[in-house]
Formats: structure tokens, sequence, C-alpha cells
């Protein structure tokens, strides 16, 4: 705790000693701050609030899409070859950065994320507290009941994925059925939805593609995958790849 508070008192003072608050995240709530909108204690849990949420799962997103793409060479050249049209591949260096500009044509790459998304989804149950008895599709559900969703039993339903263990990211190029529209929840769904989403998928879209515009990922020999379920999904003893130029 002692950690955090520092850290995110040392975030504020940093930008306090800038003079303007700033248009960002932090700008916003420090101007909530200053009209009492907000108490200061708010502030530091907001701040904490978002590196948790943003920091792990973000990892493991691209963690467990690199995995995948490992697996599946034919799903990485698709990337590569986007990658190399967008980014103008080809010299040793892959090219040039990717940025904002370049997102609405990674689509191939977004999808590789989207589709890792489904398969290994980070947060992989997301819980509820039933604060009154209701009924949930014919079954009540008395007050205090817990009620877990998982997106990784959802995600795995044949009838709306078919042929649900496969990697295939162009699923989501080709665009996905309704049912499987609404039972596609790696953020969650309703009004806490996660904040973060546009966020992670840029982020994650971007940084995917700075890796691979100028090398290719592999299984390294003798590694095994494990998956440890805990709050967030993750390898067991990390993830090894043989990285190589291309
Ligand atoms: C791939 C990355 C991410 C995944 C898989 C993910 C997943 C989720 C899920 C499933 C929820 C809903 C939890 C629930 O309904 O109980 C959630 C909520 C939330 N996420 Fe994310 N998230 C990601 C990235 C981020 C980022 C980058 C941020 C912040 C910059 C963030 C901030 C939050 C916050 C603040 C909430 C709570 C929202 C609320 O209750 O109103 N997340 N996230």
């Amino acid at each position: 705790m002692a950690e955090l508070d520092a850290a995110s008192a040392a975030v504020v003072a940093r930008r306090r000693a800038q003079g303007a608050a700033g248009e960002d995240l932090l700008g916003l709530l420090l101007r909530a701050v200053d009209s009492g909108d907000l108490a200061p204690e708010g502030l530091r849990d907001e701040l904490v609030t978002m590196v948790i949420a943003g920091h792990e799962t973000v990892a493991s997103a691209l963690t467990w899409t690199l995995h995948l793409l490992a697996q599946e060479q034919g799903a990485q050249r698709r990337v590569a070859e986007e990658l190399d049209a967008v980014l103008g591949g080809g010299d040793e260096r892959g090219g040039r950065a990717p940025a904002w500009e370049d997102l609405r044509a990674l689509v191939r790459t977004r999808a590789a994320v989207e589709e890792s998304l489904r398969l290994f989804p980070p947060a992989w149950v997301v819980s509820r507290r039933a604060v009154a008895e209701d009924v949930l599709d014919g079954v009540t559900v008395p007050a205090g009941t817990t009620a877990i969703i998982s997106p990784w039993l959802l995600h795995r339903r044949p009838e709306l994925f078919p042929d649900p263990e496969a990697y295939r990211p162009e699923r989501f190029e080709e665009g996905l059925s309704r049912g499987a529209r609404t039972a596609y929840t790696p953020f969650g769904a309703g009004p806490r939805l996660c904040i973060g989403r546009d966020f992670a998928l840029v982020e994650t879209t971007l940084v995917l593609a700075e890796l691979l515009r100028g090398a290719s990922v592999h299984p390294a020999p003798g590694a095994r995958v494990r998956v440890d379920a805990l709050v967030t999904m993750r390898p067991r003893d990390g993830l090894r790849l043989e990285v190589r130029p291309r």
C-alpha cells in the first residue's frame, strides 16, 4: 500500500509541478479535485485502480496473443503480410513504427488480439452479488447469491464460435454473428463494461504491430505452457519464445 501511495503521489506531484492540469485522464481527475468534486484520497484510488486494472490485463492479453501466433504460423504470416503492407516492411528494420493513423488498416493485427481475447480472456471470470432476489431465465436467485460469469466458457460455445478451440482471427475480420457478439465478453458487459476497453484494443494492436514488424515468434524448444488462472490468466512459468528477425 505504501508503495502504491508513494507512486501515485509522485505522479500527482510531477503533474502539479508542471502548472497546468492537462487534457488527459490525470488532468480531468485533478480538475475534479480542484473543484471539490473528488477528495484527494479519491484521486489516489482512481489512479491505483487504473494502474491495477490496466497493467496486468494488457500484459496478459499480449502474452497469450504471442503464444497463439507462435503456435499458428499461418495466422502469424497473415499478420506479417499486413504489417509489411501498412508499415512498408522489406528493409531490415521492418518498416516504420506503427502510429494511431495506422489503426484502421491494421485489421488482421487487431483481429489477432481479439481472437486471443476469446481463447484466453485475461479476466476469465466476472462475479456479481445479488442485492435482492431475482429470477433469471426461470431460475430464482436469492438475495446475497454470488453469480459467476465465465467469458472462458461463453467464448467456447460451439454453436456461436464454430470449431471453438481453433485460433482463427478471421472470425473477427469476417464479423461475428449476433449471438456471438453478445457472448463475446472479454471486457465484461453492461454498465460496468471495462472503461479501458477501447484504450486496451488500441494499445495491444499497436504494441503487437511494433513487436512483429521486424520479427517473428516461435515456440521455444522444450517449453511447456500451462495456464495459471488467478485474478487474471497467465502462463505458470512465464512464456518462453524464440524470436527471429524476419
Ligand atoms: C486487455 C485488457 C483488458 C481486459 C481483458 C479488461 C477486462 C475488464 C473486465 C472484464 C472488466 C469488468 C469487470 C466486471 O464486470 O466485474 C473490466 C473493468 C474495468 N477495467 Fe478493464 N480490462 C482491460 C484493460 C483495461 C485498461 C487498459 C484499463 C485502464 C486504463 C482498465 C480499467 C478498468 C476499470 C477501471 C474497470 C472497472 C469499470 C467499472 O466498474 O465501472 N481495463 N476490465
